[in-house]
């Protein structure tokens, strides 16, 4: 199972099949219910009206009809009184109810909106907190193959723990170095950036992969290590003296290890399980056995795997380097990524949350 984090209209989403938050009645109403029989067409409410209702916390499906999606599931949230009437658990079975009919239907692609978060009062953090415990206790030990989609109508819905944000915010402005290569000027329109600056920052990533191959050249003659910051991109041999000729032997002999063999390596040195790697890695078994092959990650996946594999701020770098990436302070991305790092937090769901807020792309996926 594949959990990520979108905002969008749900009704505009093509997956096999959406998740409506409906009411008792199942024939319509506001909000989502709206929107999703609106979009549908007429032949919605009239298969709806054979269903005989629903009870609270159950879920029942239909034809999709005029949607992009070919079902709708329709479940009933509990209206939120004050936490104290069941409320939580008639929440947590909307999803299980919803994700047992997914898989009878053998459906691999599915929608939710925050369920009982709109009209009915539920608490937007606490919603999204049931909704992500329900559908990753759901699929715990099931190797079900299914991308699950939560869908926020709104920003605002995402910004749920103000002091989670706060610090994150701090933590941007200390570390992120906004200048012009950065993806936020290049992904929100700002001015375009000039060619060459652009090719400036490229220069810099190919300058500090180029140190990293001098640098094992270098260990290679026995020569000292590298000095100087990676920041800069400036970097420096300092040499004892002339390094002794390489034989193209030894530097074959020497080969450094490619990423997917020492994903290998770690995966064994830590004792895991290829599965608990490919889950807490939000990614499917699929994508993870072709990188395990030797395919090239992107550098998103890659970095998944470095979270489902529990790695601190330097051995991610260590091991993204192997596909020819690091993480730098000019990327929202790679610095949001470092923050989770060095709180030693590896909850991809909180991660793909904030990126989600911070128009960033999600971790894992297939
Ligand atoms: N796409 C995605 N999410 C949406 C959309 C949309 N088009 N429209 C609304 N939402 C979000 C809301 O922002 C909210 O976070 O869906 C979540 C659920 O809100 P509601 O639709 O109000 O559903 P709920 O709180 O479960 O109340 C259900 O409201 O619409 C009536 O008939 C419905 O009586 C039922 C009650």
């Amino acid at each position: 199972m594949v959990l990520i984090f979108e905002q969008n209209d749900i009704t505009k989403i093509k997956v096999d099949a959406i998740v409506n938050a409906a009411n008792n009645s199942l024939l319509g109403g506001g909000g989502v219910d709206y929107a999703i029989h609106k979009a549908a067409g007429p032949e919605l409410l009239k298969e709806c009206m054979t269903l005989g209702g629903c009870e609270t916390g159950q879920a029942k499906i239909t034809k999709g009809y005029n949607l992009p999606s070919k079902y709708v599931i329709h479940t009933v949230g509990p209206v939120y009184i004050d936490g104290k009437h069941n409320e939580k658990k008639l929440l947590q079975s909307c999803y299980e109810n919803s994700l047992k009919i997914a898989k009878d239907k053998k459906i691999h692609s599915i929608a939710f909106p925050l369920i009982s978060a709109g009209v009915y009062g539920y608490p937007k953090q606490q919603a999204i907190e049931v909704a992500v415990d329900s559908i990753k206790k759901f699929f715990e030990n099931d190797d079900y193959e299914i991308v699950v989609k939560i869908v926020f109508y709104d920003k605002e819905s995402i910004k749920t723990a103000s002091e989670k944000f706060e610090k994150i915010e701090k933590y941007l402005d200390k570390n992120f170095e906004k200048n012009e290569l950065s993806s936020e000027n290049l992904s929100v329109g700002k001015p375009v950036v000039k060619k060459e600056k652009l090719l400036k920052n490229k220069k810099i990533e190919k300058q500090v992969r180029a140190t990293y191959c001098k640098n094992r050249y270098a260990m290679l003659s026995d020569d000292l290590p590298l000095i100087g910051s990676l920041k800069t991109g400036k970097q420096e041999i300092v040499k004892k003296d002339e390094p002794k000729p390489i034989t193209l032997d030894k530097m074959i002999k020497n080969l450094d290890l490619s990423f997917s063999d020492s994903l290998i390596k770690i995966i064994d040195e830590k004792k895991l399980k290829d599965s608990e790697v490919y889950y807490k890695a939000n990614m499917d078994r699929k994508l993870f056995s072709k990188i395990k092959n030797g395919s090239h990650p992107k550098k998103s996946t890659a970095i998944s795997l470095c979270i489902g594999l529990g790695l601190n701020y330097k051995e991610t770098n260590e091991l993204l380097v192997k596909a020819g990436y690091i993480l730098n302070n000019s990327d929202k991305f790679d610095v949001i990524i470092s923050y989770f790092l060095k709180k030693k937090n590896y909850d991809i769901y909180e991660i793909n949350e904030t990126l989600l807020y911070y128009d960033q792309p999600q971790l894992g996926v297939v």
